[in-house]
């Protein structure tokens, strides 16, 4: 998803010239939405000079948030509604929000109420001042949270702990990463791609955007007076597992795989899949060869084990390290399709490997494990290149 550039022109074609386009992501925010938008309206009417548009993005909530919202358009002018029936998820709907934004500013706050608004006007003068974003801290002079257990100070801080040891390019330049309450200029995120996973749109900005200078505004995130979080514990591994995407795809490493033009991240997805393989493998093979168990013949054994690791492989290939590609493909022809051409390329991988272990041990290096390891390096190689042409199609 991206974000378009503003028209050179906007300002001499005597058409709108919007300062700031603040995104207000809903889900079951009902009992809160018409609180925040007259709360934010007064206060944006009163301090900034220059026009503002609020944009809320629902998705669909069962309580009918999205329809309260746009009820309310006649009064504040400003306002503008989106309802998504498509598409679930924060971050998504915050970039669904940017995209159809005109602002020169773009700006997120949550809908209940609990990032105090007055911030707003701070976050905005740091950005005239030259930054290229603004993050509202709980961690600088001035922030906090209110009421909050050490338990969950303590899991909060876990969080970012884990992501400065896996991410510390992006979350070393905030102090605190986790704040869904930012603005950030146009430019520097304007045509480049976002990737809608997790709870933490900030550290997709940080981690792909072209961001120089941030500034922080202290803010004590309030507790929630109406309605419940969202936060599951589905958001902790979407968390992670957001941190390892922007690990691998983004910075030194992100610019190997581009200047290369190998998919490094997909690569090391499809390495995990083939270890996991190993370990299916040498069950299968324990369970159906072992004299203590089924002893069946080696050969036979092998064979059953292989095929079951090449299934388990595929389901997770599929499933994982192309899930972006076969996503919306899962009409039962074409899964069968990727699986037979999976299925035989993996069999043409294992002749490679045998292939590959005699020339080695032959002829280079007459150490078996030495060999076989360049065997496996080889057939891992081939494997993952014309699974990528051709089953998955990237
Ligand atoms: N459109 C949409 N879709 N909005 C959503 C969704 C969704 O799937 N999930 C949550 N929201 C909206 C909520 O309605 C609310 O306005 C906002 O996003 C934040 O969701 P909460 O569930 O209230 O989150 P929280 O208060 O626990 O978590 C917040 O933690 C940070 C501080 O640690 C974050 O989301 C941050 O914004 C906040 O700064
Ligand atoms: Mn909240």
């Amino acid at each position: 998803l991206q974000i378009p550039e503003l028209p050179p022109n906007t300002v001499d074609a005597g058409s709108e010239n919007i300062l700031l386009s603040l995104v207000i992501p809903t889900y079951k925010e009902r009992d809160n939405i018409k609180n925040v938008v007259s709360i934010l309206s007064r206060l944006l009417d009163e301090s900034i000079l220059g026009d503002y548009e609020l944009i809320v993005v629902d998705d669909d909530s069962p309580d009918r948030t999205w329809e309260v919202a746009e009820s309310l358009t006649q009064e504040y002018r400003q306002l503008r509604v989106m309802r998504r029936q498509n598409e679930r998820g924060l971050s998504s709907a915050v970039i669904r929000g940017w995209q159809g934004a005109r602002g020169r500013v773009l700006g997120v706050i949550d809908g209940d109420l609990q990032h105090p608004p007055e911030v707003l006007s701070q976050l905005l003068g740091a950005i005239q001042k030259g930054a290229d974003m603004a993050v509202a801290s709980r961690h600088v002079d001035g922030g906090g949270v209110s009421k909050w257990s050490f338990f969950r100070r303590f899991l909060s801080r876990g969080a970012q702990l884990l992501g400065l040891i896996i991410l510390p390019d992006v979350l070393g330049r905030v102090s605190d990463p986790m704040s869904g309450y930012f603005m950030v200029r146009r430019n520097s995120i304007a045509g480049v791609t976002l990737n809608p996973v997790g709870y933490k749109i900030l550290l997709e900005v940080i981690g792909r955007g072209k961001v120089r200078e941030i500034a922080e505004v202290g803010y004590v995130f309030c507790e929630r007076v109406k309605g419940e979080s969202k936060v599951t514990s589905k958001q902790y591994i979407d968390y992670i597992h957001h941190l390892v995407r922007l690990r691998l795809t983004t910075g030194r490493l992100g610019k190997i795989s581009q200047r290369i033009n190998f998919p490094v991240a997909r690569f090391l997805r499809f390495g995990l899949v083939g270890l996991s393989g190993v370990v299916v493998d040498m069950t299968m093979l324990y369970l159906l060869s072992d004299p203590s168990t089924l002893a069946l013949p080696l050969t036979r054994s092998k064979i059953i084990a292989g095929e079951i690791a090449i299934v388990n492989n595929f389901l997770w290939n599929d499933a994982w390290t192309f899930a972006d590609v076969s996503s919306g493909q899962h009409e039962w022809g074409q899964w069968m399709k990727r699986f037979l051409k999976f299925n035989f390329i993996c069999l043409v991988g294992l002749v490679l490997n045998v292939l590959v272990l005699n020339i080695v041990f032959n002829l280079i290096i007459q150490n078996r494990y030495i060999a076989n390891l360049i065997a496996i390096a080889v057939a891992t190689v081939w494997n993952f290149s014309v699974n990528l042409k051709l089953s998955w199609r990237v």
